[in-house]
């Protein structure tokens, strides 16, 4: 685009006069944290070590079976062509195996799973295949905020469903308005969940699946975190519930379980009608994940169930450290049985999450997430994630501490 004139250009020389952006992008908030991630890297542009606990990127490595097919794959002249629309046929064989042996599950690889380039975009398309301008999202509020974010984009609407603490972060059904009911046409639910790390049980996933069965609402369920439970307990898959294929599909990621967020990988696997909305999205804006990133990731599946324990292990001994030391500067938090991170309640003196993650980071240089980031309910909070080394997190503690950063 040429800038034409001086006038259209403003101070910052950006071309904002004369720049009609379009509506839509009003309908989403722009992300809160951002504000502070630009101050967090103001502040490691001047040196400061700043211990960042903010995004869930995990800090282990992917594994190296992925990596050494990884670099087989990129030596291999057939990947270089455009991936097939529908996904790498070994991919969907693997990743439906990986379903099975994990859940016992049985779906059909062809059409009952689909790869994508991170679920986050999988989940915003999918808004757009489903949601029409006016329609309703139900969607437990704290969030992972692409939850609603792709409603809003689509142009709809979003009913956040509280988290609440004594309620351990699950929701409650029986409050849902029925004209909220009525009117919905996604679900999305998320557990273990982000931000609050609270697992469900299978009563719970039976419950809601009925209810959306009764009510003719899509159910999605976005198992990001499935390996990443604690204390023994093992997350359900939606799928397993009896009648959920009539109405649901569920987004796995091999982001967390795999520690493999910048390769950007993904799959959605469920309901068939579904996923075909969503194939038409994607046919129609995308063209799939890069054959190198497939061909590798099937390797990620072969890896013993075992292996994810130590993952889960790893984060689990994060978690205990982080609660006991906060726990000596005031904070009595219940244990997270998942997922990794902490959901801090901001002390009593601050008004706004926004203001403590402020004083966080720059009076500790600790970075976080101000809860609202995550939706209404999230307000009163801050995201701790737990991807930094056990000596990090120690560090973390000990500077709010000398910086008075404690709950009283
Ligand atoms: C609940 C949840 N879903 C999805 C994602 C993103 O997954 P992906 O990396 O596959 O886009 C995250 C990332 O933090 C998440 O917390």
């Amino acid at each position: 685009m040429t800038i034409k004139s001086e006038k259209q250009v403003d101070e910052t020389g950006n071309a904002k006069s004369f720049l009609k952006l379009a509506d839509r992008l009003s309908y989403v908030p722009s992300y809160i944290f951002a504000k502070l991630d630009k101050e967090k890297q103001e502040l490691q542009n001047k040196g400061i070590d700043v211990v960042d606990l903010s995004l869930g990127s995990p800090d282990l490595l992917s594994p190296k079976i992925v990596v050494d097919e990884c670099i087989k794959a990129v030596q291999n002249s057939e990947n270089y062509r455009y991936p097939p629309f529908w996904g790498q046929k070994q991919f969907k064989k693997a990743a439906a195996d990986w379903m099975n042996k994990r859940f016992s599950i049985q779906l059909d690889p062809e059409h009952e799973i689909l790869p994508l380039s991170g679920s986050k975009e999988g989940i915003t398309h999918l808004a757009f295949a489903i949601i029409n301008p006016g329609d309703l999202s139900i969607v437990p509020s704290p969030y992972y905020p692409v939850h609603s974010r792709g409603t809003l984009l689509a142009g709809g609407t979003v009913y956040e469903l509280p988290l609440l603490e004594k309620n351990k972060f699950i929701p409650d059904l029986d409050l849902i308005p029925q004209s909220v009911l009525d009117k919905a046409k996604l679900f999305f639910i998320s557990y273990p969940n982000n931000p609050t790390g609270a697992v469900c049980d299978f009563e719970f996933l039976e419950k809601l699946t009925n209810l959306c069965i009764k009510n003719q609402i899509l159910l999605i369920s976005d198992l990001a975190y499935s390996e990443l439970t604690f204390d023994g307990s093992i997350a359900s898959s939606i799928l397993q519930v009896k009648g959920a294929k009539d109405i649901a599909i569920e987004f796995h990621t091999l982001s967390k379980t795999y520690s493999m967020a910048g390769w950007r990988i993904a799959f959605v696997a469920g309901n068939r009608k579904i996923i075909e909305a969503l194939y038409e999205i994607k046919t129609n804006t995308d063209y799939g994940v890069c054959n190198i990133v497939q061909a590798s990731s099937i390797k990620a599946f072969s890896i013993p169930f075992d292996e994810h324990k130590k993952t889960a292990m790893i984060y689990q001994e994060r978690r205990d450290i982080m609660l006991e030391q906060l726990k000596k500067i005031g904070w009595n938090i219940p244990k997270p049985g998942g997922a990794m991170y902490i959901w801090l309640p901001a002390p009593p003196k601050y008004k706004s999450s926004f203001e403590f993650s402020h004083d966080l980071l720059h009076k500790a240089h600790v970075a976080t997430i101000p809860g609202t980031s995550f939706g209404t309910y999230g307000e009163g909070y801050v995201r701790i994630a737990l991807v930094d080394r056990k000596e990090r997190l120690y560090e973390a503690v000990n500077r709010m501490k000398t910086a008075g950063l404690i709950y009283e």
